[in-house]
């Protein structure tokens, strides 16, 4: 399968800003309560299911919260884009796998995994590519495998100089919730929780968790 365009900045951007990401966003430790409630949700949902399945984080970067679904008693693995990141992931859970790769073409067999989480990672994805993005989601989950979006919600798209420090050359797509739930139940999923966090210094964005399952 060829490349979309967009892909080849998101790595080159994310290759660059890898080892700064790392110093300024803050690990699971230090997330908002409610985030932290939803990734534990998410993996004791998982930990229910009565096969135990490989859990991926897709668009893992650092691999700082595939490290914490793993504490959390999860056999995860991370994926991304960015090599760097991945040789990061590598570098500090050496115990755990990281693979790059793009998430819209998962080298995954159909109904292999027993979650996915998706953590502030599709933003990055142009609007006409997320139908197809998550149908691979909705692929490589087994039935009732269980999904957890987290991410930016807001209606606009930006194409920002910088991040972390650097230039960067990728474009930041960002969607109402409600347009998420609605793809994500265009690919099949059945959404059944969505938390939705206001950002008082930004009322034009916010933040929203959805857990969904195939
Ligand atoms: C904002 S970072 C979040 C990283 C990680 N989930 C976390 O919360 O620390 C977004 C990550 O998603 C990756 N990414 C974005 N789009 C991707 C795609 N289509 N396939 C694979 N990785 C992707 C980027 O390379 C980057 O490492």
């Amino acid at each position: 399968m060829s490349e979309p365009g967009f892909l080849a900045a998101v790595r080159s951007s994310y290759d660059t800003v890898a080892a700064d990401y790392v110093r300024i966003v803050v690990p699971p430790s230090g997330m908002d309560p409610l985030s932290r409630a939803m990734l534990a949700a998410f993996a004791e949902l998982v930990r229910g299911a009565p096969a135990a399945a490989p859990v991926a984080d897709l668009g893992c970067g650092p691999g700082r919260v595939t490290a914490h679904l793993a504490a959390l008693g999860l056999p995860a693995f991370g994926v991304d884009v960015s090599g760097e990141m991945v040789a990061l992931a590598r570098r500090s859970y050496p115990e755990l796998r990281f693979q790059r790769g793009a998430m819209a073409a998962l080298d995954l067999a159909d109904g292999s995994l027993g979650g996915i989480l998706a953590w502030y990672s599709v933003h990055h994805t142009p609007p006409e590519h997320l139908p197809a993005l998550f149908a691979e989601f909705h692929r490589v989950l087994a039935p009732g495998g269980h999904l957890l979006l987290g991410g930016h919600t807001g209606d606009e798209q930006s194409r920002p100089d910088s991040a972390y420090g650097h230039p960067v050359s990728y474009a930041s797509y960002l969607l109402p919730a409600d347009r998420l739930v609605e793809l994500l139940a265009g690919a099949g999923f059945t959404v059944t929780t969505r938390l939705e966090q206001a950002r008082p210094e930004r009322p034009d964005r916010g933040y929203v968790s959805l857990l969904a399952y195939a």
